[in-house]
């Protein structure tokens, strides 16, 4: 299949960047956001990146207008699908939003669209489920910050066709990415293992093992990790983070239960850079 227009659900962290590596595949993208000031935000944080691509002779200013040229900002979500071939959607990691999302958008796309969710765990299965087309259903998780992780990891939902992977499996490689496929399990392949790591580290700090700059450091030097586990979390988003936890905890067991310090920062509004404050301060947003 043939995919032209993709409309982007979801102008954040997660949302700006698929948006951006599209349009710089090539794709007509619709970025769509229920606020103009997440909408705004979104489209600042791609003017930046790729700014910082042309001063570093990565890009021409031609060519990054052509990239912005080719996404269109809305609020609207029927302008946003009309004619979408994919959606790609990046909304609230909540089931019951995302179901929401999917009933409304059903009423307004093309028979043959495919529609790709990117969540960091939950079930592809039940989220297709409430929609007409599970076999045309995929799960594209992504990974923070998209335009620089070269991995897409896809997961393929109960129902979901042969075609469909197909069409997401070449999708995933025209932006750029490489990518893995998995069977659906809570929280996949990659989370369930990396979130795990980064609970046990909040488990270490309330501990009073270390501080946080040395549990980071000592997986830095130690284990070679770009970042350590605690800047990670906070690079990530402590919420999203816990989100992933509590869904491993709810589905398998004590073995993934949440550590005390990540609920209490996720209360305390600490949810890391997009707040300004997580385990580090980043300076008031
Ligand atoms: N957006 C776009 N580009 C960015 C960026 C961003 N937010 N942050 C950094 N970059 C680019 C920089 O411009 C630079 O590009 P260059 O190589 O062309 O010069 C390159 O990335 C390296 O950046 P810096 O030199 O500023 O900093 P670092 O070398 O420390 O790298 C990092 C920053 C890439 C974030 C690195 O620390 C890293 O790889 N960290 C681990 C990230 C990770 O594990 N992500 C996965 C999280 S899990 C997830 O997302 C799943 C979800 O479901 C929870």
């Amino acid at each position: 299949m043939e995919i032209k227009k993709i409309c982007v659900l979801g102008a954040g962290l997660m949302g700006n960047g698929i948006a951006q590596i599209c349009a710089q595949a090539g794709y007509e993208v619709a970025l769509r956001d229920i606020e103009q000031r997440f909408v705004e935000g979104g489209m600042n944080t791609i003017k930046k990146n790729l700014a910082r691509d042309v001063e570093k002779g990565k890009m021409t200013q031609a060519h990054m207008e052509a990239v912005l040229g080719r996404i269109k900002p809305t609020l609207d979500l029927k302008e946003a699908a009309v004619g979408a071939d994919v959606v790609v959607e990046v909304v609230i990691e909540v089931m019951d939003v995302k179901k929401k999302v999917y009933a409304e958008l059903e009423a307004v796309v093309p028979e043959h669209c495919l529609f790709f969710t990117n969540t960091s765990g939950l079930s592809i299965t039940e989220m297709a489920a409430v929609t007409g087309r599970p076999d045309r259903f995929i799960g594209t998780h992504f990974f923070n910050p998209v335009p620089v992780m070269r991995l897409l990891e896809i997961i393929r939902g109960h129902q979901t066709s042969d075609e469909t992977l197909k069409t997401a499996q070449e999708w995933g490689k025209k932006i750029g990415k490489e990518v893995i496929t998995v069977k659906e399990a809570p929280a996949f392949v990659v989370n369930r293992i990396l979130c795990t790591m980064l609970n046990e580290a909040f488990f270490v700090l309330d501990e009073g093992l270390a501080s946080a700059e040395d549990i980071d450091k000592g997986m830095v030097l130690g284990c070679n990790h770009p970042i350590g586990p605690l800047a990670l979390a906070d690079l990530v988003g402590n919420e999203t983070l816990l989100r992933v936890i509590e869904g491993l905890h709810r589905e398998l067991g004590d073995k993934y239960r949440p550590a005390p310090i990540l609920r209490k920062l996720v209360r305390a509004g600490n949810f890391g850079r997009k707040t300004g404050r997580g385990v580090y301060d980043y300076g008031k947003k």
